[in-house]
């Protein structure tokens, strides 16, 4: 491995993008259109910025350290100030909500903020579907609990099969079978369905393709191989360590017959593709994997997820420097109309492509104003 540039992170969470005027805003229930024709379907609600990892590719260790300076308290949206939230996102045409962190089984609490998630409604009366990603650590004593509140599955990230890898990767030491248990207590919770994530590093962890694949092949859950990105701007990341999902694929074809298979919604981050039986066709049995390609194939032509921060704040990329302070109308007093209309203006606007940008060689992943953080902002 070569070197690695690790950059202090400074907090640059200070002031939010001005919110645009609200003129020309559909009504709450109309469709939602940004300036490149994406709607509005998935919010992500982030609810903590503190994790027990490290793993090396999110919160370095050397930059989250015990002198990191985590959000305060107060800073944090409460239940209600979220649920009011995603209510009028709702409005605007959310039908999936992710709850992240950090790690947000850390925050207290959290399966009072489900209960209160559960209880909102679509326009026609549909029920929302909840979901969570989570490193899994705590999952084992939580999964029923969080059944019961009203999460519908969840999504946990394991990087290796393998402890000393993982080890490695998580940098805090956490044994990988606590984090099978997890699984495991996720599926006995009805959970499902369960995904797994798996960031690939190429010299890391690459080896692990193979018996990974193996281990969730014919198990209800569909693992997914997700490329190393550049988000951020403390993980020293490198076009070298990326393992192009184009080889994980010829990797388990040396291994697996694999059939590719649809699209199951549109804004899918996921190219999905399935085990094949003697018949050569998908069996569904057998289940499937996925390949997340943020860097060699970017998705941004259909991206309808929105992002909301701990401390409230309304980012439209992944990669973006900035957000639009939602708190600060929240604990203004607005209305519901107006902070609606202003999500309604703030996503009129928005032109987003950033891992397109990227990967034309149009923006420099090395350079430019300093991106937000994965353990602020969540997958
Ligand atoms: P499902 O509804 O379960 O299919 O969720 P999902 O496909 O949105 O997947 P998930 O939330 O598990 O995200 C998987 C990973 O994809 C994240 O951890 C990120 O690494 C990456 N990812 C998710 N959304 C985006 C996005 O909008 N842009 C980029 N570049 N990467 C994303
Ligand atoms: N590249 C790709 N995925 C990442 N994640 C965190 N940091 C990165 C990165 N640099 C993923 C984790 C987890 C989710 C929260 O985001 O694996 O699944
Ligand atoms: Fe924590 Fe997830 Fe980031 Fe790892 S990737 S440090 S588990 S938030
Ligand atoms: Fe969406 Fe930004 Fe990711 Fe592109 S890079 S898919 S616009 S979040």
């Amino acid at each position: 491995m070569g070197e690695r540039t690790i950059i202090p992170l400074i907090d640059q969470r200070t002031a939010g993008l001005p919110i645009p005027g609200a003129t020309a805003t559909p009504a709450p229930g109309s469709d939602l259109s940004d300036t490149r024709g994406r709607p509005l379907r998935d919010l992500r609600i982030s609810v903590t910025d503190r994790c027990n990892f490290r793993c090396t590719y999110c919160m370095p260790k050397e930059v989250f350290d015990n002198q990191y300076a985590y959000l305060p308290h107060a800073a944090l949206l409460s239940f209600e100030e979220i649920t009011r939230l995603a209510r009028l996102f709702i409005g605007h045409g959310v039908r999936k909500i992710r709850l992240t962190g950090g790690e947000p089984l850390l925050r207290k609490n959290i399966e009072g903020l489900i209960e209160q998630l559960a209880g909102l409604r679509t326009p026609d009366g549909q029920p929302l579907d909840i979901t969570l990603t989570t490193n899994g650590s705590l999952l084992a004593r939580k999964a029923r609990a969080l059944a019961a509140a009203g999460l519908r599955r969840v999504t946990v990230s394991l990087d290796s099969l393998d402890d000393a890898v993982f080890q490695k990767m998580n940098d805090v030491g956490f044994p990988v079978r606590e984090v099978l248990a997890g699984i495991e207590a996720a599926q006995a919770a009805g959970l499902a369905p369960i995904k797994v994530n798996m960031v690939v590093k190429r010299g890391t962890n690459a080896h692990e393709i193979v018996p990974m694949a193996r281990h969730f092949r014919g198990s209800g859950i569909a693992l997914r191989f997700i490329e190393f990105m550049d988000v951020g701007a403390t993980n020293g990341w490198r076009m070298d360590e990326v393992l192009p999902s184009a080889d994980v694929i010829r990797r388990l074809r040396d291994e697996f017959a694999l059939v590719p298979l649809a699209h199951s919604a549109r804004g899918e981050t996921a190219e999905r593709w399935g085990y094949a039986g003697p018949d050569g066709r998908h069996d569904a049995a057998l289940g499937e994997i996925g390949v997340i390609s943020s860097v060699t194939k970017p998705f941004c032509g259909d991206c309808n997820r929105a992002r909301l921060s701990t401390e409230g704040r309304l980012y439209l990329c992944l990669f973006a420097a900035n957000g639009y302070d939602l708190r600060q109308l929240l604990r203004g007093g607005a209305s519901d109309d107006a902070i609606g209309s202003a999500i309604g203006a703030i996503w009129g606007q928005r032109a987003d492509r950033y891992s397109e940008l990227r990967a034309s060689g149009r923006v420099d992943p090395h350079t430019g104003e300093r991106r937000i953080e994965m353990s602020y902002i969540g997958g």
